[in-house]
């Protein structure tokens, strides 16, 4: 049995429910909580066996590494061989915030959690329900996001009891997550920080902080993963999907022909476009239009884009095309969610083409 229970993140001090499950996870078991970034599937980071549950829980590889949760910086300090002074200078810019950083692992932790990488993954979360279960549970949390292997990250409660009901032992509920997409995660361990996944810290964020110079972002396809986690094929909705790029207008006329034509073959297709073009799609009735929000607007994106990922399986569309964000900001690690789902389909419309007449 799975105990459901909703908090007011306005009323975490010695809520007895976040006592309990505190002590749920000092004792092995296993707690889906809300993060600012995504719901994770948290377990005793120090215990293999929580460990183990978790990869098994979610169907996860057992070489993709989990990042571990702390409420403070001494407590990262007790799981890293150590904090380098950039380190400590993004942590106090970024910590408690969807910051990842992966730094070289203490013998101390158990290595099931790092996959038997000589590294370990942190991050403080900006949560104070996250906050206040890691203190109650007095040991760091290890938590990958909590959903079941292969299905988009958990922005709710309700897409957690969807995926993991009946096999963890409590879902914590305080509403829907503020970023909606996961925590960025830089490898200090290179030379030159590695930007390994875009997420809620942006890049421009990290440049501020370590100079143009100081992050390294290129990936050379022949490279080995950086982060074990980008091997993967991640989730991938029901549906082929397809991203396009390209002025609004011509989106406009491109996914309102590809809805007539597919309504015309008895097929039904989800667009995901912004709002500015979603309305007009929608009165067409001919599809399931899903509103990415305001054009430039990515933070709202970022909120939507999983739960309208889980409404196109739900909806059992036949096709899933997709309208891309500006690549900057926030819009990078939209945008890289929309590539991974659509495996790297990605169509350039409405480009002037010259060509010479003779
Ligand atoms: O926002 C988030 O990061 C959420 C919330 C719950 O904190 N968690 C999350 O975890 O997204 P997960 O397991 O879904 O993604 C963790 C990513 C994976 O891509 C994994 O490969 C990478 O972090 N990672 C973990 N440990 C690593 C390590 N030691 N070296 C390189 N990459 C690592
Ligand atoms: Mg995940």
């Amino acid at each position: 049995m799975t105990e459901f229970i909703a908090i007011d993140p306005r009323t975490v001090e010695r809520n007895p429910s976040l006592t309990r499950a505190g002590l749920v996870l000092r004792n092995g078991g296993l707690v889906a909580f809300p993060t600012e970034t995504v719901y994770g599937l948290g377990g005793n980071a120090l215990d293999p066996s929580a460990v183990r549950r978790i990869f098994a829980v979610k169907g996860r590889p057992a070489d993709n590494p989990l990042i571990l949760h702390c409420a403070t910086v001494r407590e990262v300090e007790r799981l890293v061989r150590e904090l380098p002074p950039v380190a400590r200078r993004l942590a106090a810019r970024f910590w408690p915030g969807p910051l990842t950083m992966v730094l070289w692992r203490r013998p101390e932790v158990p290595a099931v959690v790092s996959a038997g990488l000589p590294t370990v993954a942190v991050r403080i979360p900006a949560h104070p329900v996250a906050l206040a279960l890691i203190e109650s549970a007095g040991v760091p949390i290890a938590a990958p996001s909590a959903n079941t292997s292969g299905k988009p990250s958990p922005t709710a409660a309700e897409h957690v009891l969807a995926d993991l009901d009946g096999s963890i032992e409590m879902i914590i509920d305080a509403g829907p997550t503020a970023v909606g997409l996961e925590s960025t995660v830089l490898d200090l361990t290179a030379p030159i920080p590695r930007l390994l996944r875009p997420g809620g810290v942006t890049l421009e964020d990290l440049r501020r902080i370590l100079g143009r110079t100081g992050v390294e972002t290129a990936r050379a396809e022949s490279e080995r993963p950086a982060s074990p986690g980008m091997k993967y094929r991640h989730y991938a909705p029901q549906a082929p999907m397809t991203v396009f790029v390209g002025e609004a207008a011509a989106l406009y006329e491109l996914f309102s022909a590809e809805l007539k034509r597919a309504a015309a073959e008895g097929k039904r297709l989800a667009i995901l476009a912004h709002s500015d073009i979603a309305g007009g799609l929608d009165r067409l009735g001919l599809g399931l239009v899903l509103d990415l929000g305001p054009r430039g607007q990515e933070e709202i994106a970022a909120q939507r884009l999983f739960t309208l990922l889980r409404a196109c399986d739900a909806e059992k569309v036949d096709g899933i095309l997709a309208e891309s964000g500006r690549n900057e900001g926030l819009g990078r690690a939209v945008n890289n969610r929309l590539l991974k789902a659509a495996s790297g389909r990605v169509i350039k419309v409405g480009e002037v083409v010259h060509c010479s007449a003779d």
